[in-house]
């Protein structure tokens, strides 16, 4: 069974579907791999590193020539002319409805397993790319705070004078932003953080950190273990509530999503104009509207003195080990999806499992 790995093609992306390491164990189980040349260039992988672990290293051209294509992005709506008619595509859709890219591929006859549908269950953790992607962002966010803030993240104390730790509040305590507290408690900063799921409570004091706690008056926990969209009232007395601690924070990171629906406005402006000068905000939520309206997507601006970081791709920014975990994530995808049959691997029904079925793209979805 063949399986090509593409080089991405979205701007600014960094990473590649698989690692050298991950393709020498899938060669291992008996599956043929053929590497778009240069495909993990952008994350630190040469074509000798992927020729090392058994791979051919082909054209783009033969590279979609196999019966699984694997990626981390959605092709381009050029890119998915050019997949090849009746092929398994394992990637992120990046969308909640179908559009140009997605319905050509449907029309080929393509089955696309997106990954950010992988069922929160536990047998589905290890292919759950959404975690492990969510993993790094929150790590990499603190990092990129710290680049920012001119001032210390831990309690400094040196015969030259002494600096107080920075305060720091992580809004969203999801894989993210228990990442994030937990890399920040590390460094040393004074962390707080909140969710509007009260389970998140227990998880948030666990890691070091102070849990804000608010009477809005609903529960935010939804289907899935994902959160909900929150009434208009709910709303307004939540960012009211959370004003006054955002507006002592130094540091605030911000990881709150809604599943295709636009994140929720936790740091308005007026906290934004009460903050410190120089503090910083790093909004994860910058690519679907910011839980800050000030953030804007892909940019880093200044606004009333603060710094508002806005990127939205951290996984990229720390391509070679979001990579192998990607990767990673794949691997135990395709573990579920093969079996070995006398003459090789052989695909198995992907309607039979719980997991390929409900990642797999369908024109009512
Ligand atoms: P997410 O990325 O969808 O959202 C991030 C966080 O923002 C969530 O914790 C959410 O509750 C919070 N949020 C949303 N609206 C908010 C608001 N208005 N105010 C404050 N916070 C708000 O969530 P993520 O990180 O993907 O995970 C959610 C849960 O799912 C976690 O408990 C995680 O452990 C669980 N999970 C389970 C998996 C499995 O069992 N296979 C796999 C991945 C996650």
């Amino acid at each position: 069974m063949k399986i090509g790995l593409l080089k991405e093609t979205a701007v600014g992306e960094r990473r590649v579907a698989l690692s050298p390491e991950i393709v020498k164990k899938l060669i291992n189980k008996g599956f043929t791999i053929k590497v778009s040349a240069g495909a993990g260039e952008n994350a630190d992988y040469t074509d000798e590193h992927y020729r090392d672990a058994g791979a051919e290293i082909v054209a783009p051209e033969d590279a979609l020539n196999a019966d699984i294509l694997v990626r981390v992005r959605k092709p381009s709506a050029s890119e998915a002319a050019e997949l090849p008619k009746g092929s398994i595509l394992i990637a992120h859709i990046e969308s909640c409805e179908l559009d140009e890219t997605l319905n050509t591929i449907l029309e080929k006859e393509i089955v696309y397993l997106a990954m950010e549908r992988v069922p929160r269950i536990s047998r589905a953790q290890a292919m759950d790319a959404l975690s492990s992607q969510s993993n790094i962002a929150g790590y990499r966010a603190v990092i990129e705070a710290a680049l920012h803030y001119g001032r210390f993240l831990p309690l400094m104390m040196t015969s030259a004078g002494s600096a107080k730790p920075a305060r720091l509040v992580v809004l969203g305590a999801g894989v993210a932003g228990l990442q994030a507290i937990a890399t920040a408690r590390r460094i040393g900063a004074d962390v707080l953080a909140y969710d509007v799921r009260p389970e998140t409570k227990e998880q948030i004091e666990s890691l070091g950190a102070k849990a804000i706690e608010l009477d809005i008056g609903e529960s935010g926990s939804g289907e899935g273990g994902y959160a909900k969209e929150l009434s208009e009232e709910a709303k307004a007395k939540q960012q009211q509530a959370l004003a006054d601690e955002l507006s002592k924070a130094h540091i605030i990171i911000t990881t709150a999503l809604i599943p295709c629906r636009p994140a929720p406005v936790l740091v308005t402006e007026e906290v934004i104009k009460n903050m410190r000068d120089g503090s910083v905000v790093i909004d994860l939520a910058a690519a679907t509207g910011g839980n800050c309206p000030l953030t804007e997507a892909d940019k880093v601006v200044v606004k009333h003195g603060v710094t508002i970081v806005g990127h939205t791709n951290y996984p990229s920014m720390v391509a070679s080990d979001a990579s192998a975990f990607y990767g990673g994530n794949i691997m135990n995808l395709l573990n579920i999806m093969v079996d070995k049959g006398e003459g090789g691997l052989e695909l198995k029904d992907l309607e039979e499992d719980e997991i390929t079925k409900a990642m797999r793209l369908r024109s009512e979805s």
